[in-house]
């Protein structure tokens, strides 16, 4: 099966936004049946029936057997931002990027089952070999930022841009987009970035260009360019909700003058950080560092002491002294997880009422049995294929950020 036919599914930011209010945050980590997890509103609908009712002591016996009979030939890999009872399950763990890295060097597995969102699993499937499956074990898993640059609109606000006269400029991807923004990227001179190497993508961005369009993330991009020394009045906003023929809400001098185009697009759980909950933690433990990542906003990440991505987060944190306080501002699976893995220090979220990642959450243990239990079996559900064409001019762009040093 094609990702096209179940994906993407039309999510809105308020969609998102009421999924993640009716999220409590006091969740067991014990695995609810599928039937029973109300707050999630967009499952992928057609897993068989007999997947839903099952409790999490069969799913974990069930997934056991699955991996028993395939042996070597699948491999499961965890994003950070994954619930507990999924990451029980993942040979390898990790953010984005190490992910992606990973994907493209596990030979030996068949298949590859991406315990993430979708647009991960397309970079997974882009640079894995022509023998390999990807398999996103629920198709609905989405991301909610990488949903704010619709491919259309990019391809738009480019056109605009060079109807501007703006020529030469570098567009650069945030991971968090879709496979056809990548090969868009490829095509154009462009790159792929992560939170973990997005100051020296920009910096190789500035080696071959005067400007760059950077998308989805205003916040990433900003924060990003801020340490390069970029000061805030040679950026601009790109609002995508404009008509056509808007530049984006600015003017084509302001966007002559600019080092760095940022598109208008959010992340809905980072967004949530704010400096008053850095100001909370610190009254509260003068001692306290405040870790946060890059993807909140600037007065956020400028009032913190440190930000990176989920893979730095984690392993500062691991690497910290016994006693030391940690502040974090990210999602709350990751901030719960390191709590309970370094019970010498205190770990604590910035935000006490903070969600999951609504759409991270979307893979729940019964798709993972599904997934591995027809795997076995010999069907292959939720396969993720990225088209070729696309495949081929996304891996250029995606190539160009690994060979980034
Ligand atoms: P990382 O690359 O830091 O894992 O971040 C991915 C992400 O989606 C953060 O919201
Ligand atoms: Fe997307 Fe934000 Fe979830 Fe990351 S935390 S996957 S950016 S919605």
């Amino acid at each position: 099966m094609a990702s096209t036919e179940v994906f993407p599914l039309e999510i809105s930011e308020r969609d998102i936004l009421n999924e993640a209010n009716e999220c409590p945050v006091d969740r067991p980590v014990e695995t609810q049946p599928l039937s029973q997890e109300h707050a999630f509103a967009f499952w992928q609908k057609d897993i068989p029936q007999p997947y839903w009712d099952l409790t999490g002591a069969e799913i974990i016996e069930r997934i056991a057997e699955a991996r028993r009979k395939l042996g070597s030939r699948a491999i499961v890999l965890g994003h950070h931002y994954q619930r507990e009872d999924i990451i029980q399950f993942a040979d390898l763990r990790g953010d984005s990027f190490k992910l992606a890295q990973w994907a493209s060097q596990q030979e030996q597995a068949e298949y590859i089952v991406f315990c993430g969102v979708h647009f991960m699993a397309e970079a997974a499937d882009i640079l894995s070999k022509p023998h390999q499956k990807v398999i996103l074990p629920n198709m609905s898993a989405g991301c909610s930022m990488a949903d704010m640059a619709d491919p259309d609109d990019v391809y738009a606000a480019w056109d605009e841009l060079q109807a501007a006269g703006l020529t030469g400029i570098i567009p650069v991807t945030y991971m968090n987009s879709a496979a056809s923004l990548k090969a868009f990227c490829g095509k154009n001179g462009g790159i792929v970035c992560t939170s973990s190497n997005a100051r020296k993508v920009l910096e190789w961005a500035f080696e071959h260009g005067r400007q760059v369009l950077f998308f989805p993330d205003q916040h990433l991009g900003r924060n990003t360019a801020l340490k390069l020394g970029i000061p805030l009045e040679e950026m601009a906003v790109w609002d995508y909700t404009l008509p056509f023929g808007s530049l984006g809400g600015s003017t084509a001098e302001q966007l002559e003058r600019s080092r760095v185009i940022l598109w208008k697009g959010h992340c809905s759980v980072h967004n949530r950080f704010s400096v008053a909950q850095v100001e909370a933690a610190r009254k509260r433990y003068p001692d306290v560092t405040v870790l946060v990542h890059p993807e909140c906003r600037m007065e956020v990440v400028q009032a913190a002491d440190l930000d990176g991505s989920t893979e730095f987060i984690s392993k500062t944190i691991a690497e910290a002294s016994a006693g030391s306080k940690w502040a974090v501002g990210t999602e709350i699976n990751l901030v719960s997880r390191l709590a309970r893995e370094n019970p010498d220090k205190l770990v604590f979220c910035l935000d006490p009422v903070v969600c999951p990642c609504s759409t991270m959450y979307r893979i729940h243990p019964a798709y993972l049995c599904w997934a591995l239990e027809s795997l076995a079996e010999g069907r292959v559900v939720n396969h993720l294929v990225v088209e070729e064409e696309t495949a081929r001019w996304a891996k250029i762009a995606l190539e160009r950020m690994l060979a980034v040093r």
